[in-house]
C-alpha cells in the first residue's frame, strides 16, 4: 500500500453549471492532519461527501486507503467517519443516551457501550452534561459530541467538515485538543476550514481550494515561503537618515522598500527563496542589514521580523488566481 489515506486525481463534482469541484488531485499521508482550506463555496464539503462515499463524483478518481470510492464504497465506509452537520445525533436524547444508541447500533454490548460513552464524555468534558438533552447543548458541547459519536468505533480515516465554524476561542481550543488525540491514536483527519490560523495549527499538510481546484498545497511552512517573504519592519531614531537607510536596506535584502507614513519607519519585504530553508535565511538577512545600519552611523529604535502569516498567503493565492481568471477572460474576449 501507498502509505496515503487518500488520493484522487481529477476529481470532478458538476451541479447544473457550477463546477462545485473541477479536477482536484490530492494525495493525503495517513498518521495525520491534513488540511482543506477554502472560502465559502470553495467545493470542500463536495469534496468530502464524495470521498466519504454520500456523493458521486463526475469524473476522476479517488481511493481510500487504495479502495476505490466508485467500485469498493462498501470498504471505505468501514474505515471512514464524517462529522458535519450529517451526524446522527437525536436532539431529544440526552448526550449519554446518544452515544450509548449510537455504541449499541455499531455492534457494541451493553456494557461495552455504556463504558465507551463514559470514556468519550469524559475525554470530550461532557462527564456533567451527559444528563442533558443534546437540544439543550451550547454550540461547542454540541460539536463535541457529535465528534464523539463519530469516533465511537475509532475510525481511520476521520472527515472533520468545518468542526470549529462558529465556535468561540475557548470552544475551538477544546475542539482542537480533541483532534490532536484523535490523530495520536493513529486516526487520519481530514479537516476541511475557512480558518487559516486552524490549518496553521493543526495540519502537517495543507491544500487550498478555490473555485473547486486546488490552488496550493503543501506544508504550511512551504506555503509561506513560496509566496515570499517575511517583512522587516524598522524604526529609526532620526527621520533624515530615512534615505540612507532605505538605499541600505534595499542593497541588503534584496528586496522592496517601502516608506510607511510614519516619517522614521520603513517596512522591507524579504525575498525567499522558497526552498523552506526561508525562515533562517530570512533572519540572517534581517541580522546584515541591522548589522549594515549600525555601521553606517543609523541609529534604530525598534526593529521587528515578521513572518508572512497564513492569511497573508491566502490572500495572495487567492487574488493570483482572481487575476489569472481575469487574464483568461481577457484573452478570450479579445481572440
Ligand atoms: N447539492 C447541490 N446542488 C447544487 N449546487 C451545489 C450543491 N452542493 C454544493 N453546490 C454548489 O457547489 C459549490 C461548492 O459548494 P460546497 O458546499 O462544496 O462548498 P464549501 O467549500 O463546503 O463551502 P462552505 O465553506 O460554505 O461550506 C457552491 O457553489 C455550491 O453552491
Ligand atoms: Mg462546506
Amino acid at each position: 500500500m501507498s502509505g496515503l489515506a487518500i488520493e484522487t486525481r481529477g476529481l470532478v463534482k458538476v451541479f447544473g453549471k457550477t463546477r462545485a469541484v473541477d479536477g482536484i488531485d490530492l494525495a493525503v499521508p495517513a498518521g495525520a492532519v491534513y488540511g482543506v482550506l477554502g472560502p465559502n463555496g470553495a467545493g470542500k464539503t463536495t469534496a468530502v461527501r464524495m470521498l466519504a462515499t454520500l456523493l458521486r463524483p463526475d469524473g476522476g478518481d479517488a481511493r481510500v486507503f487504495g479502495h476505490d470510492v466508485l467500485r469498493e464504497p462498501d470498504e471505505v465506509r468501514r474505515k471512514v467517519s464524517l462529522t458535519g452537520q450529517y451526524a446522527s445525533v437525536d436532539e431529544d436524547l440526552t448526550g449519554a443516551e446518544n452515544l450509548i444508541l449510537l455504541a449499541r447500533l455499531l455492534g457494541h454490548h451493553k456494557r461495552a457501550a455504556r463504558r465507551r460513552a463514559e470514556q468519550l464524555l469524559e475525554a470530550f468534558g461532557l462527564t456533567e452534561a451527559a444528563g442533558k438533552q443534546v437540544k439543550n447543548y451550547s454550540g461547542g458541547m454540541r460539536r463535541r459530541i457529535d465528534i464523539a459519536a463519530s469516533i465511537l468505533n475509532t475510525p481511520k480515516l476521520l472527515f472533520l467538515d468545518e468542526p470549529t465554524t462558529g465556535l468561540d476561542p475557548r470552544s475551538r481550543n477544546q475542539v482542537w485538543d480533541i483532534v490532536r488525540a484523535v490523530v495520536s491514536h493513529g486516526t487520519t483527519v481530514l479537516l476541511t476550514t475557512q480558518y487559516l490560523d486552524e490549518a496553521d495549527r493543526l495540519a502537517s499538510r495543507i491544500a487550498v481550494i478555490d473555485m473547486g481546484r486546488v490552488i496550493a498545497e503543501g506544508t504550511p511552512g512551504e506555503l509561506k515561503s513560496s509566496v515570499g517573504a517575511g517583512a522587516v519592519h524598522v524604526r529609526l531614531r532620526d527621520p533624515e537618515q530615512r534615505t540612507e537607510a532605505e538605499w541600505l536596506l534595499t542593497r541588503t535584502l534584496g528586496g522592496q522598500v517601502v516608506r510607511e507614513p510614519d516619517p522614521v519607519a520603513l517596512t522591507a519585504r524579504v525575498s525567499a527563496d522558497g526552498d523552506g530553508s526561508s525562515d533562517r535565511r530570512t533572519a540572517e538577512q534581517a541580522a546584515a542589514a541591522l548589522t549594515a545600519l549600525a555601521e553606517a552611523g543609523i541609529t534604530v529604535d525598534d526593529f521587528s521580523l515578521g513572518q508572512p502569516s497564513l492569511d497573508e498567503v491566502f490572500l495572495a493565492l487567492t487574488d493570483r488566481t482572481a487575476r489569472e481568471a481575469e487574464t483568461t477572460v481577457d484573452k478570450e474576449a479579445t481572440a
